[in-house]
């Protein structure tokens, strides 16, 4: 019995690394999968690399059928993730809500217990109304994402409970903060992709240009961490789980953790244009109650840590 990624990008490949490292010899599932860079985060050799892809049903079928599937974890992403859905918002909807449901259809049909899939802590900033407090008959009761990305995790993670509820499928929803780590491939989103060339850049010693906006991070290797804690868990309770470094970073912060690496580095902080990366209406840090309780999630990296680390990553494998 094993675990089938679907998706081995930024996050899918440090699932499959702690899978691995726990002795597993997980299936990874992608349309397109960097094999470079999957090798660079987890050994070849311990993952079973497969070609799928979930707008197409039966390859989910055909994936969990061939494999002894137990477990499915589903990080399958339309490139650029916020900026993609904002550019391009039918093909975000249909990888993500149709997608995800070909995921939980094929967990019902073939009889696989649990599904943990990739949400996003956007649904805990990019949010307009939820006035209503306790009254749902007020139109302001419930929040409304504000974005095609964040939409669309609403809904998979609502349609996901409901597979729960009513077929039988476990299911946990995970909502990472924005996430950055080790990875030599294309993928993640705007801020990923923001700390990467900022980390480059003052490698190279050239400026780096960080956010403006105080944001909500996680490094990838907890992220994946935490995804496999609920793949893991007992009881899922609730089903929906913040996995965030628990603290939000102002760009004056970040700053200081880059110049703790880099102390002549020069670092402007101004929002990349087109990067989507300050959240709106962020007053708040994820409540990491919930997490801690059900599955046992901490993280384990601090935003200096995680620069840190990903730094020493970054000298050995460019
Ligand atoms: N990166 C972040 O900052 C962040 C933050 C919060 C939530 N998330 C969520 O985490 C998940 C993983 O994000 P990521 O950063 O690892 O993305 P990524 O782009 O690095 O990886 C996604 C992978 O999915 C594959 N894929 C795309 N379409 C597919 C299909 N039809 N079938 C199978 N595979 C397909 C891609 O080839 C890619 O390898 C996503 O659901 C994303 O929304 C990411």
């Amino acid at each position: 019995m094993t675990t089938l990624v679907i998706g081995a990008g930024l996050v899918g490949s440090q699932v499959a690394r702690v899978l691995a490292g726990q002795g597993e010899k997980p299936v990874l599932m992608d349309t397109s999968a960097q094999t470079q860079a999957i090798g660079q985060i987890v050994p070849l050799e311990d993952v079973t690399m497969i070609s799928g892809d979930i707008l197409r049903p039966l390859s989910v079928v055909k994936a969990i059928n061939g494999h002894e599937i137990s477990g499915i974890i589903h990080t399958a992403a339309n490139p650029m993730l916020t900026l993609g859905a904002q550019t391009d918002p039918y093909s975000a909807i249909n990888l993500n809500i149709m997608g995800t449901v070909n995921v939980l259809e094929a967990a019902r049909v073939t009889g696989v217990r649990r599904v943990v899939v990739s949400s996003s802590n956007v649904l805990n900033h990019y949010l307009a109304g939820g006035n209503g407090q306790t009254e749902p008959m007020n139109e302001e009761a419930y929040p409304r994402p504000t974005t095609f990305y964040s939409a669309t995790k609403q809904a998979i993670e609502s349609l996901g409970l409901n597979y729960s509820k009513w077929c039988g499928v476990e299911f946990a929803g995970m909502r990472y903060g924005a996430v950055f780590g080790p990875w030599s491939g294309a993928g993640g989103g705007g801020p990923s992709n923001v700390i990467r060339t900022a980390m480059r850049n003052l490698m190279n010693g050239d400026e780096a240009t960080i956010p403006a906006g105080t944001m909500e991070w996680v490094y990838s290797k907890d992220a994946g961490r935490g995804t496999v804690l609920a793949l893991r868990a007992n009881d899922l309770g609730t089903g929906i789980f913040n996995v965030t470094m628990k603290q939000a970073t102002p760009p004056d912060e970040l700053a200081a953790a880059l110049r703790a690496i880099f102390p002549e580095g020069k670092i402007r902080i101004e929002t990349p244009k087109g990067t989507a990366v300050s959240l709106p209406n962020m007053r708040r840090t994820s409540d990491g109650s919930i997490s801690k309780a059900t599955i046992g999630y901490e993280p384990e990296f601090d935003i200096r840590s995680a620069l840190a680390d990903m730094h020493a990553w970054m000298k050995v494998n460019g």
